[in-house]
């Protein structure tokens, strides 16, 4: 380096230290105190409390926000809420460990309209472990019946003791406390199952579920499961198919959605092809309820089947509805062929049998012909 250079450089350090100094802007900020995870008892919905940082008050013309982030274990990815409360109630599943890290934002004339961004700080929760993992009901599954009932099912754990009781209970955002079924589906005494009504108010929303057991005193492993119904759903299979044949010679198949509560727009279809009901061939997948199957394929056809499912613009996945089928007799080359000899082979006898007529006449001629004379004249 230049010796003329250095004091140049000392010059310019100094300058950039009285810049920083003067704007006096907190480079740093302390992250909230006292985070805390407690369970209100909703199957699934924890609280998340915390106090400001130190000294929060003393920033003036600055707004203190925070940043949550929050996830189950095993999750890759992490929920992110920006709020300025110090009170939120989060959804998590509870057959995992719940994880939280909070820190503080502060952004305002305090810090030169620079956001500062304080050190995480983190919580978990656990519900305390009960009973054998081995003794958790197994295959639990739930389908959204036409948006109108829901009905879940089980099977026994693998360990299950005898004389084993087991209860399903549910939350929603809206109740106020967790509730028990109504209405079990039992096997032998068992209840293996549950339908739920009314849940209009629950779709959209997680719908946190457990379902735990007893026996003699001795608890089971429960199982939580956090539901979105809207994603659960099977419609009722498509109604009043009909087939028909355009002046076009295609064939055209039309039909309604199925009633119940679920919205027609909600709706897509699947539609297949078949001759005499054997080996279907896929058509289209569709959102009309209508579909004209092209010239060249129709003189196989002979069976059209649909069925419907929730369409991407309502949920992530759904469940495919039973067929609705019928089939319609489409004529044959074989057949029309025949339509075309039936009338060839009528003539031709009609005309053979003219001729015939003719032939007797004329052999009986010398006879009649004095009668035409006479008739003549
Ligand atoms: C099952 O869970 C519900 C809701 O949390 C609770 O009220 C009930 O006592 C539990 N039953 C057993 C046997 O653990
Ligand atoms: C209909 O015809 C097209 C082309 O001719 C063919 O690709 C398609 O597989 C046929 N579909 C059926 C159901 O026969």
């Amino acid at each position: 380096m230049a010796p003329w250079r250095l004091p140049l450089l000392a010059v310019s350090l100094l300058w950039g230290w009285l810049l920083a100094s003067s704007s006096s802007s907190p480079s740093t900020v302390a992250p909230p105190q006292d985070l805390r995870i407690t369970d209100p008892g909703l199957l699934g919905s924890l609280d998340v409390e915390w106090k400001p940082p130190p000294h929060a008050q003393t920033f003036q013309e600055c707004t203190v926000k925070y940043k949550l982030e929050y996830h189950s274990t095993g999750d890759r990815d992490w929920k992110v809420i920006f709020t300025r409360k110090l009170k939120l109630r989060v959804g998590f599943d509870l057959s995992r460990t719940a994880e939280v890290r909070l820190q503080t934002l502060l952004r305002g004339r305090c810090t030169g309209d620079v956001e500062v961004q304080s050190d995480w700080i983190y919580a978990t929760f656990q519900i305390p472990p009960q009973g054998k993992l081995e003794s958790e009901v197994q295959n639990f599954k739930c389908i959204y019946h036409d948006w109108e009932y829901l009905k879940c099912t089980w099977q026994p754990g693998l360990l299950t003791p005898h004389g084993v009781h087991y209860g399903l209970y549910y939350w929603y955002e809206g109740l106020e406390q967790a509730v028990q079924c109504a209405q079990y589906i039992q096997e032998q005494g068992l209840n293996l199952g549950c339908v739920l009504h009314n849940l209009s108010q629950a779709e959209y929303r997680d719908l946190h579920i457990c379902v735990n057991g007893s026996a003699a005193g001795a608890q089971l492993r429960p199982l939580y499961s956090t539901l979105r119904l809207h994603n659960l759903a099977q419609p009722s299979a498509p109604e009043q198919l009909q087939l028909s044949v355009s002046a076009a010679q295609e064939l055209r198949a039309a039909w309604s959605p199925p009633g119940g509560r679920v919205p027609p727009h909600c709706l897509e279809y699947e539609v297949q092809v078949a001759e005499d009901a054997a080996a279907w061939a896929f058509v289209s997948t569709q959102m009309e309820t209508a579909v004209t199957i092209s010239r060249a394929n129709q003189s196989h056809v002979s069976c059209v089947r649909v069925r419907g499912r929730t369409n991407i613009f309502c949920a992530d996945q759904g469940f495919w509805s039973e067929w609705t089928q019928d089939c319609f007799s489409v004529p044959r080359k074989e057949d029309k062929q025949l339509f075309i000899l039936i009338p060839v082979i009528l003539s031709l006898s009609i005309s053979l049998i003219i001729f015939m007529l003719i032939g007797q006449c004329k052999k009986r001629s010398p006879a009649g012909k004095p009668l035409h004379t006479s008739l003549g004249f």
